[in-house]
């Protein structure tokens, strides 16, 4: 099963859990980089974050490493940013269609996943979701128990997909 992981992270959180499960299924990893990331901090990445994502902004992408036609499984993870997938990946699925895959997602949030999973539902017709997974702060949070988690989620998801 081959198996590629995208995922965008503007904190560390979601990256930390695309590693592990990337390790422990010695998966792929793409990461996707806008090529101006946003440099605010604090309060005010929630004003600029929240309102590209409310946008459905578009940012530039620098080259993708990795080509998900290539893989059988494709995992997404992202951040959750006021309600919904980060933009990078408004960017990824106007770019690339994605059809017939087994696909997995995860996000990282604060407590308030809004429509983060539908929205990729929507994005992602035509191929089979097979599972998906949220994890709260995991860097601040019980991070040993959470990097558990993930292994585990991500060896289920193989045998789920060769099933
Ligand atoms: C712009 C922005 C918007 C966010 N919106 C939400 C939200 O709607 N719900 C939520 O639970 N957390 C929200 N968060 C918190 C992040 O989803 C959370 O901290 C996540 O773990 C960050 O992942 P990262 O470290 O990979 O960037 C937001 C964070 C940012 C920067």
């Amino acid at each position: 099963m081959k198996t590629l992981i995208v995922y965008y992270s503007y904190e560390g959180n979601t990256k930390i859990i695309a590693e592990t499960i990337g390790k422990s299924i010695e998966a792929d990893i793409m990461e996707l980089k806008p090529e101006k990331e946003m440099t605010s901090k604090g309060f005010m990445k929630y004003v600029w974050g929240g309102r590209a994502a409310v946008m459905k902004k578009k940012p530039v992408l620098v080259p993708l490493t990795h080509k998900m036609e290539d893989y059988d499984l494709i995992i997404f993870g992202t951040p959750v940013w006021a309600g919904t997938f980060a933009p990078t990946f408004n960017t990824l699925f106007s770019e690339h269609s994605l059809k017939n895959k087994k696909v997995a997602l995860f996000c990282c949030h604060a407590g308030g996943m809004g429509k983060v999973f539908s929205n990729f539902e929507k994005s992602l017709e035509g191929n089979n979701i097979i599972d998906k997974i949220d994890i709260v702060e995991p860097i601040t949070q019980k991070l040993e128990e959470k990097l558990d988690r993930a292994k585990e989620w991500g060896q289920s998801l193989i045998l789920k997909a060769n099933a």
